[in-house]
């Protein structure tokens, strides 16, 4: 569900004419709905309120400083990976007690950082981490409260890349090892050790892996009680999924439904459960914007569209061959799309490879996909981009990043400017000091 839509044969963002905001700001163009992200984090809310879960949104889908501040203000707490992250939800307002701070590798300056802001949990990924955390904590004068990400073992079923709880994976802890650090940790008065930590991939299209994983942690967390150290929290990471094609997603009841039942008691018991949404939120509530520069004949009867966004601005069908729908912002002879997924022949239709401007063949947004006649300078939408495409943005090729504008009913702003040349050159020293 989104908000983008088309009328008359035009697509809109809410009240928005998405041809407008090309036109005053320019492509390449993130443009996200606000409507669309309240909505999607109060469907999530609403269906894990029988645990009166947490969410904390994951900040790596979508850092913008004003989409967390939106965020933020419907409640959302957030899910911060680095240093620099931390610092974003603190720009955008975010009270620290609803962050919590993960990450695999983190830096002492990082730990220190988040100890000093007093975030609400640091998630700690090895005990290395944990013992890192007590010490910089007592230099500190603090005592953060700390959730060990274990892993289960699981495999998600989705991506390799994005597959995270398998023991091939480097994410968090085994459980004989986990226990073995709660017996040396639990009771360490420089920290609060009462929580667990799993996430297990990201773009799970099948709530049952969730159930298994709950159903994991769940017994590690009895047998943590019945050895004496309590646990008071759960958090049970993201990895919830989006419709990149139309209804081909779980929706927030089904996930919600696979864990909810396992959950209950100990909620009702005191536990805290976190989750960590990113693209569920996220995905569905942005479009990139790009127009088409150049047309020519490619093999087999299709046609390279080559446009001003590609691998550099949306990364992902280059790197993990994922499907984004795209479609004209004005299609040639009114041809709007009924779903979000037509499948040749379809009347009226011919086959675009959409490609970017970088120099790699890898540098494409969609092949063989059948789009209505398309013209130099036609605006192209490429559809749930919210998640993981700004974020995973590059100026490869020396291209400047786009823009991102969040639209709200009919107002428009731009929340982040385009990049320019200059910025290229920001960080260039010349010769620079001696190394
Ligand atoms: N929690 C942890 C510990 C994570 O590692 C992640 C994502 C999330 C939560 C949020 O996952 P989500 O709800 O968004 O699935 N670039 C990839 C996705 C990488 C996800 C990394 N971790 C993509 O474009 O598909």
């Amino acid at each position: 569900m989104d908000h983008f839509e088309y009328r008359d044969g035009e697509l809109w963002a809410e009240g928005v004419r998405l041809a407008d905001v090309a036109q005053s700001v320019g492509t390449p163009l993130y443009v996200y709905a606000s409507a669309t992200l309240a909505l999607h984090l109060a469907r999530l809310t609403d269906a894990f309120a029988p645990l009166r879960a947490r969410v904390h949104f994951a900040v790596k889908s979508l850092p913008n400083t004003e989409v967390l501040r939106l965020l933020g203000s419907l409640g959302s707490g957030m899910d911060v990976v680095s240093g620099g992250e931390l610092e974003r939800v603190r720009r955008a307002g975010v009270p620290m007690d609803r962050v919590s701070f993960a990450g695999v590798g983190k830096s002492e300056a990082e730990i220190a950082r988040a100890i000093a802001l007093g975030v609400g949990w640091i998630n700690a990924e090895s005990e290395h981490e944990v013992r890192m955390i007590a010490q910089l904590a007592e230099s500190a004068g603090r005592r953060p409260s700390v959730c060990l990400r274990v892993n289960p073992g699981i495999d998600a079923r989705t991506h390799a890349y994005i597959t995270t709880g398998t023991r091939a994976n480097k994410f968090g802890v085994g459980f004989d090892a986990a226990r073995a650090v709660f017996d040396r940790f639990a009771r360490d008065p420089r920290l609060r050790l009462r929580g667990l930590h799993v996430h297990v991939g990201s773009l799970v299209g099948d709530p049952s892996v969730h159930t298994e994983a709950v159903a994991k942690i769940l017994s590690l967390a009895d047998d943590l009680d019945a050895a004496g150290h309590p646990i008071d929290t759960l958090n049970l990471g993201g990895g919830f999924g989006a419709d990149y094609r139309t209804g081909q997603t779980p929706s927030a009841a089904a996930y919600a439904a696979a864990v909810v039942p396992l959950l209950k008691d100990r909620a009702a018991r005191g536990t805290t459960i976190i989750i960590e949404p990113g693209r569920f939120i996220a995905a569905n509530a942005g479009v990139l914007l790009t127009r088409v520069r150049d047309l020519k004949p490619g093999d087999a009867g299709r046609t390279f569209a080559v446009c001003d966004a590609g691998m550099i601005t949306l990364l992902r069908p280059a790197l993990y061959g994922a499907f984004h729908f795209v479609w004209p912002v004005s299609p040639a002879g009114g041809l709007v799309p009924k779903r979000r997924e037509p499948e040749p022949p379809l009347e009226g239709l011919s086959l675009y490879d959409v490609v970017g401007p970088v120099c790699e063949s890898g540098d494409f947004l969609a092949q063989g996909r059948p789009l209505p006649t398309l013209e130099r300078g036609d605006l192209l939408a490429v559809f749930a981009s919210g998640a993981y495409g700004m974020s995973m943005a590059s100026t490869y090729n020396d291209q400047p990043r786009p823009a991102e504008v969040l639209v709200d009913g009919d107002a428009r702003r731009v929340v982040r400017r385009r990049e320019t040349t200059d910025d290229l050159f920001r960080f260039d020293t010349g010769l620079g000091d001696p190394a």
